[in-house]
């Protein structure tokens, strides 16, 4: 497990385009922690580091449930499941069928669901420290 300590949003951001090198084609990134921890913060510079958007183009897929960016050579899928509670609702959604070779899947809420509690599923953990710090833990496969 690595840890980072950011002191804003932005430097949240900034990690985020730097972990984009460590995240695999056809994986599932589970992205934990509280409300407003800054999980919608990093997929901003996780999409910048894929060059799939702009960090302002990425808002939070709260009720959308699932956000496309397209880069040249990824397709991020930002998926919010924090309004999903049941197996069932998790199925109509059809992520199965996003986990394409070329697609990474950026889940928040996404430890809700045991299905998606996999170790083979990479996880960035973040904790509100103060205001404007957070602790975010990155653990590896
Ligand atoms: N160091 C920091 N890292 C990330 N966000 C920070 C930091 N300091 C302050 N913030 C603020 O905290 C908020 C994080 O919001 P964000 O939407 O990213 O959280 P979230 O974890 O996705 O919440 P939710 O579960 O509601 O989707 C933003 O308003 C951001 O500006
Ligand atoms: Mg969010």
């Amino acid at each position: 497990m690595t840890t980072f300590q950011t002191h804003s949003a932005e430097e949240t951001t900034e990690l985020g385009r730097r972990l984009a090198a460590e995240l695999k084609p056809g994986s599932i990134v589970l992205l934990r922690g509280d409300l407003g921890a800054g999980k919608t913060t990093m997929v901003k510079g996780i999409a910048e580091g894929f060059q799939a958007a702009k960090a302002d183009d990425v808002t939070s897929p709260t009720f959308t449930l699932v956000h496309e960016y397209r880069g040249p050579d990824i397709i991020l899928y930002h998926i919010d499941l924090y309004r999903i509670d049941t197996q069932r609702e998790l199925d109509t959604l059809g992520l199965d069928d996003l986990l394409a070779p070329n697609c990474i899947l950026l889940i928040e809420w996404g430890e809700k669901f045991p299905r998606l509690q996999s170790e083979q599923n990479l996880e960035i953990a973040l904790e509100r420290v103060a205001e404007t710090e957070r602790r975010i833990m990155l653990t590896t496969p």
